[in-house]
């Protein structure tokens, strides 16, 4: 653990060495637009990987997938770790990715294709936000077309990981949460994942988690249905999201999209083909419209997360926690526990100061 702790100290020291000298751009750019409404900004990807062909073989993970707004200014990160704990590309997941990024985010997509234990993987996370706190900004500088977007680390990041990449990132916290601001966890699966590839769990009730940070739980109700008789679902009752939620500590909030299945977040054509392989429960009914609408919905929660913890908007929180605030047509059920005044700023009852104590 100490040697750990070294490892991102080190990186803090020398990212914050390179930032001194980082041109001057307004902090925090982002939209004022309705996080569940489209953002404003025209975005742009990067693909970075670590192989030998690329010119960044220090990377500490097989891939990185950068989304991120295409005009120039200095803008919030949040850290995404994909399903089955990193092995799920992030470019599955780019409509709903990019779609964080048009209010004014950089979301930094990690892909990792090996099947270790939760320990070694949230090693390999400390080891990947050092090495994106560190160079982020040089790649872009090196990217030349997006010289200009920059990442704002000076008020932390936010972390978010589905299915058992949420397991992946909570196990991380837990080792190390300076830099964490806020914590989105989507459909969140601890213990051994349906075809047994990832054992472990790291929550374990009834003792609670060790961190404190403003925590969102997303929930989809068809997790625990099994799409297929004889396969397992792919978020069984009992290791899915309330087991998260049940063993943070607040301030918590938990969406349960009542309608929709484990994977239904994923880009269009991967829905499809989870539908027609029956390989998770899926929400049948929805139009591509209403698909599209449930990604900008999780994209604007995690927006709402970014701009309440990252930015201290106090009503960015609003958006997650008033259903009244929700698209039409995405069913949910809500619960929250905001009595974190202990750690809270206070800036009001109803926002959580951004902040990751260890305890
Ligand atoms: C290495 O990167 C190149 C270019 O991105 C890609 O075409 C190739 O498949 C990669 N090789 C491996 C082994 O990942
Ligand atoms: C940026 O480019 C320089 C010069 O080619 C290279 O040494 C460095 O590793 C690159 N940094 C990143 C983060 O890509
Ligand atoms: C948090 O709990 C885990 C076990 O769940 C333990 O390995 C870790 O050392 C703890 N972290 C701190 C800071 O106490
Ligand atoms: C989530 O929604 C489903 C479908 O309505 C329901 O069966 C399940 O109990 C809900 N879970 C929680 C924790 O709200
Ligand atoms: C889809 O519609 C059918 C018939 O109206 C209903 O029985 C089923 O529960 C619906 N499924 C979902 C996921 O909404």
């Amino acid at each position: 653990m100490r040697a750990f702790r070294s490892v991102l100290l080190l990186s803090l020291l020398l990212s914050v060495a390179a930032s001194a000298q980082a041109v001057a751009i307004k902090a925090g750019l982002h939209d004022a637009i309705n996080p569940f409404q489209p953002g404003s900004l025209a975005t742009a990807h990067l693909h970075v990987d670590s192989n030998k062909t690329n010119s960044n073989p220090t990377l500490p993970v097989e891939g990185l997938d950068l989304y991120f707004p295409s005009s120039a200014g200095s803008y919030d990160v949040v850290v995404f770790l994909g399903g089955l704990a990193g092995d799920v590309p992030v470019s599955m997941y780019s409509d709903m990715l990019r779609r964080v990024a048009a209010h004014g985010v950089i979301v930094v997509g990690v892909s990792t294709y090996q099947l270790p234990l939760a320990d070694m993987l949230a090693t390999k996370m400390l080891l990947v936000i050092g090495w994106v706190h560190q160079n982020m900004n040089q790649l872009m500088i090196n990217s030349t077309t997006y010289a200009g977007v920059q990442a704002d680390f000076s008020r932390g990041i936010v972390l978010s990981g589905h299915s058992a990449g949420g397991k992946i990132v909570t196990r991380f916290l837990e080792v190390q949460c300076s830099l964490v601001r806020a914590l989105v966890l989507v459909n969140p699966v601890d213990g051994e994942d349906p075809w047994g590839i990832l054992p472990g769990f790291v929550i374990h009730p009834p003792y609670p988690v060790n961190f404190t940070l403003p925590l969102l739980v997303l929930g989809e109700g068809l997790g625990p249905v099994v799409a297929q008789p004889g396969f397992p679902a792919c978020a069984p009752a009992g290791r899915n999201f309330p087991r998260f939620y049940n063993g943070a500590r607040p301030c918590k909030w938990m969406i349960n999209a009542t309608d929709f299945g484990h994977a239904d977040l994923l880009d269009a054509v991967y829905v499809e083909f989870v539908q027609a392989t029956k390989l998770c429960a899926s929400n049948m009914n929805a139009s591509l419209a209403q698909f599209s609408t449930y990604r900008q919905f999780i994209a604007g929660t995690i927006v709402s997360m970014t701009r309440g913890a990252i930015d201290s908007q106090c009503d960015a929180y609003n958006y997650i926690q008033s259903q009244s605030q929700f698209p039409a047509g995405i069913n949910t059920l809500v619960d929250s526990d905001l009595t974190c005044s202990s750690y809270a700023r206070n800036f009001g009852v109803a926002c959580p100061a951004g902040v990751c104590n260890e305890l």
